[in-house]
C-alpha cells in the first residue's frame, strides 16, 4: 500500500472496498440509478474510480465532477465535454470500436452548448433533455453507460445559490425524468455522488420527490479489524506492533481510510508508539486545509442564522464532548429558529457526517474526536 493523503486513492493506493463496490454493481445490474451516500472525506470519489478504471463487462464508464458548476448551463457544459471528449472516447477503445466511431460522430454533431440549449450540426438547437435524450438514441452501444456525476449535490446548491431554487427544482425535475425515460433507461445508468448530501439539499427546497426514484448505498467507516489491517498495510516502511495500532484506532475512533492515512504520514516514519502517534495527530491538527471545510460547507448550505445554530452546537459539542436534545431546543430558541429548520440543520450535520446519535437518541457527539480537537481549537476558541 502506498500512502495517500488527500488526492483520489487509486490503483496500488486503493485499498478494497468490495462489499460497497459489489453493492453498486448489483444495483447497476438490477437497472437503478444510484446515489453514493457518504459525508465528506469517506472515500467516495475513489470508489467511484475504482468502477471508472475496472468496469464489469457490458459496460463503459463516463466520469464527470460538477462541482464548479455554478448554473444549469456549465451542468450540462460538463457533461457533453465529457462525454464528447477525446480522453473519454479514446478509453473507450478498449472495450468496444463500434461506440468509438459512433461517438466521435456525435462528437461531430454538437456544436456547442449555449446558455439556451445545444447546438447541433445542422443547424438544430435543443434544450439540455431534449439534447442529452437524442445524444443517447442516436449512440451505437452495444454496452451499457454509466456516467457518474461527482459532486451532484454542489452542482445544485450552486443552482439555488447563483439562480434560484425554482431553476435548482425544474433542474432536479428534468434529470429525474431523463433518468425515467425508457429511452435513456435502456442504455444509461447514472450513479450520482457528493460531499454534501444530496438528500439534505434537496430537503431544504422541498424537492425530496425529485430523487426518490435513486438507490442509495451508503460507504461507511471501515470496520475495526478492516482498518487495523488497513493501518498495517500502510506502514510498510514503519515499526508498528499491535499495541500501537489499536491505540491509533482507538484515537481516531470514526475510522475512515482518511484519518488513518493522515496520521500515518504525520508520524514521518517515526516507529509507532504512543508518544509518537499523539504527536502525529498534533501535526496532523495544524493542517488547516485538511479541516477547514468541515467549517466552510455549512457557511455555504445555511442561511447565516441557521449557520450560528449549527456553530454553536458544534462548539459546545467540541468542548463538552456532547450535547442533549434538551440543550439543542434551547439553541433553537436562543437563535429564533423555525423548528422544522432547524431539525432540518440538525439532520444535516448527521447526514453530512459531523455529529451522531447513535449511542442514545438524545445525546449528540461528534464522529470524529480528531475534528472536535480542530473545532475545539480553530472555530469555537
Ligand atoms: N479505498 C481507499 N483506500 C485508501 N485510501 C482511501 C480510500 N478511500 C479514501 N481514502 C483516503 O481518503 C481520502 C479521501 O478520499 P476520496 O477523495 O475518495 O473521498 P471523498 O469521500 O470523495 O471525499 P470528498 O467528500 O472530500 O469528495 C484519500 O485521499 C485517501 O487518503
Ligand atoms: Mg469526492
Amino acid at each position: 500500500m502506498q500512502l495517500c493523503v488527500g488526492q483520489v486513492a487509486r490503483a496500488e493506493q486503493f485499498w478494497p472496498r468490495d462489499t460497497e463496490i459489489n453493492r453498486i454493481w448489483d444495483s447497476v445490474e438490477s437497472g437503478g440509478h444510484i446515489l453514493i451516500a457518504a459525508p465528506r472525506r469517506v472515500g467516495k470519489t475513489s470508489v467511484m474510480y475504482k468502477i471508472y478504471d475496472e468496469p464489469r463487462d457490458g459496460y463503459v464508464v463516463a466520469f464527470v465532477d460538477v462541482e464548479s458548476a455554478d448554473n444549469e448551463h456549465e451542468f450540462w457544459h460538463k457533461l457533453f465535454n465529457t462525454l464528447t471528449s477525446e480522453t473519454f472516447i479514446s478509453q473507450t477503445h478498449r472495450y468496444t470500436a463500434k461506440l468509438v466511431t459512433s461517438l466521435r460522430e456525435l462528437a461531430g454533431k454538437v456544436k456547442k452548448v449555449s446558455t439556451s440549449g445545444i447546438e447541433f450540426g445542422d443547424g438544430e438547437t435543443l434544450d439540455y433533455a431534449a439534447a442529452f435524450e437524442k445524444f443517447v438514441t442516436e449512440l451505437q452501444i452495444d454496452k451499457k453507460l454509466i456516467i457518474m456525476v461527482d459532486e451532484f449535490a454542489q452542482a445544485v446548491e450552486n443552482i439555488i445559490k447563483y439562480q434560484s431554487k425554482e431553476k435548482a427544482e425544474s433542474f432536479l425535475r428534468t434529470a429525474r425524468s431523463l433518468r425515467q425515460n425508457p429511452k435513456i433507461l435502456e442504455k444509461v445508468t447514472f450513479i450520482y455522488a457528493g460531499s454534501i448530501g444530496l438528500e439534505g439539499v434537496v430537503a431544504r427546497i422541498g424537492a425530496t420527490k425529485s430523487i426518490n426514484d435513486l438507490n442509495s448505498i451508503k460507504i461507511p467507516p471501515l470496520v475495526f479489524e478492516d482498518a487495523f489491517v488497513f493501518t498495517r498495510a500502510l506502514c510498510k516502511e514503519i515499526e508498528e506492533d499491535d499495541e500501537a495500532i489499536t491505540y491509533l484506532l482507538e484515537k481516531i475512533e470514526w475510522l475512515i481510510p482518511f484519518y488513518i492515512q493522515l496520521i500515518i504520514q504525520e508520524t514521518n516514519k517515526e516507529m509507532l508508539t504512543r508518544e509518537s502517534i499523539d504527536r502525529a495527530i498534533t501535526t496532523a491538527l495544524a493542517h488547516k486545509n485538511h479541516f477547514e471545510h468541515w467549517k466552510s460547507k455549512l457557511k455555504e448550505a445555511f442561511e447565516p442564522t441557521g449557520y450560528n445554530f449549527a456553530k454553536e452546537i458544534l462548539n459546545v459539542m467540541s468542548d463538552k464532548h456532547t450535547i442533549k436534545s434538551s440543550a439543542i431546543t434551547n439553541l433553537i430558541s436562543k437563535h429564533n429558529l423555525d423548528h422544522d429548520i432547524a431539525k432540518e440543520i440538525v439532520h444535516t450535520l448527521v447526514y453530512d457526517g459531523y455529529i451522531n446519535n447513535n449511542d442514545d437518541p438524545k445525546t449528540y457527539r461528534f464522529n470524529s474526536p480528531i475534528l472536535r480537537m480542530w473545532w475545539y481549537n480553530n472555530v469555537a476558541n
